[in-house]
């Protein structure tokens, strides 16, 4: 099947994946492609209805595989019906947060366990679990991070306002998933924008370069 380029962006809250997503899009667009820029927990109004449950409603005790359930629910909803029609019409996917969001929170922060949640998506998703054929870590300070999400204001969103150790289990989480395939780069989000775009530029060429016919 010829299809388009998914890349994903993952982080700590705060990282500026979705500055850089809007930095990326048009930057492609240039070079002719359909871009599709999308989220989770979102994505379809089915999967949205799933992040507002996930997200902001404070109200219920969810424990981490109970979300899991949710996120893998949502993702699938998702793939079948905009990642995987998108790739398919040749298009590029750019998507704030997927599949490694879950094993990093869930699996590493939430103490389900990395391997638990991998299997459990590859047992619901089956052959609709697709891999992204780049996926970018902007690596953040939690305490910067997580402020910076807030904007200064305590909000009701059920990540956020977890206590920091969680957030530094995240950064911790990342950076060792980040090691496990090539498909993974860290870049440092302590630093200025343009510049953190510059190394989002170079991962794009890269994975382009290594498909161009020769
Ligand atoms: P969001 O407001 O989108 O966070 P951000 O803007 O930092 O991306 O909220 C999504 C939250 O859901 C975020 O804190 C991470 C969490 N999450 C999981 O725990 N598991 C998942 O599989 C996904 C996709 C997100």
């Amino acid at each position: 099947m010829a299809r388009g380029y998914f890349i994903t962006f993952e982080g700590g809250d705060g990282s500026g994946k979705t500055t850089q997503i809007r930095l990326l899009r048009p930057y492609v667009q240039a070079m002719g492609y359909t871009v599709v820029c999308t989220r989770e927990p979102g994505g379809t109004p089915f999967a949205e209805s799933i992040r507002s449950l996930l997200v902001t409603d404070n109200r219920h005790n969810v424990s981490a595989a109970c979300e899991l359930a949710l996120f893998i629910a949502s993702r699938l909803h998702h793939v079948q019906n905009v990642i995987k029609p998108a790739l398919q019409r040749g298009g590029v996917v750019l998507c704030d947060r997927y599949m490694d969001s879950a094993v990093v929170y869930q699996g590493f922060a939430g103490a389900l366990g990395m391997d638990r949640v991998i299997k459990s998506h590859e047992a619901l998703m089956g052959g609709d679990l697709i891999i992204p054929d780049a996926t970018i870590c902007l690596d953040i300070d939690p305490n910067i991070g997580v402020l910076r999400s807030q904007g200064g204001n305590k909000n009701e969103d059920r990540f956020e306002n977890k206590p920091l150790d969680f957030h530094r289990k995240v950064r911790y989480g990342f950076l060792q998933l980040a090691q496990t395939s090539p498909r993974y780069t860290v870049i440092n989000a302590h630093q200025d924008i343009c510049d953190i775009f510059e190394e989002v530029k170079q991962i794009w060429e890269k994975l382009t370069d290594e498909h161009r016919p020769r």
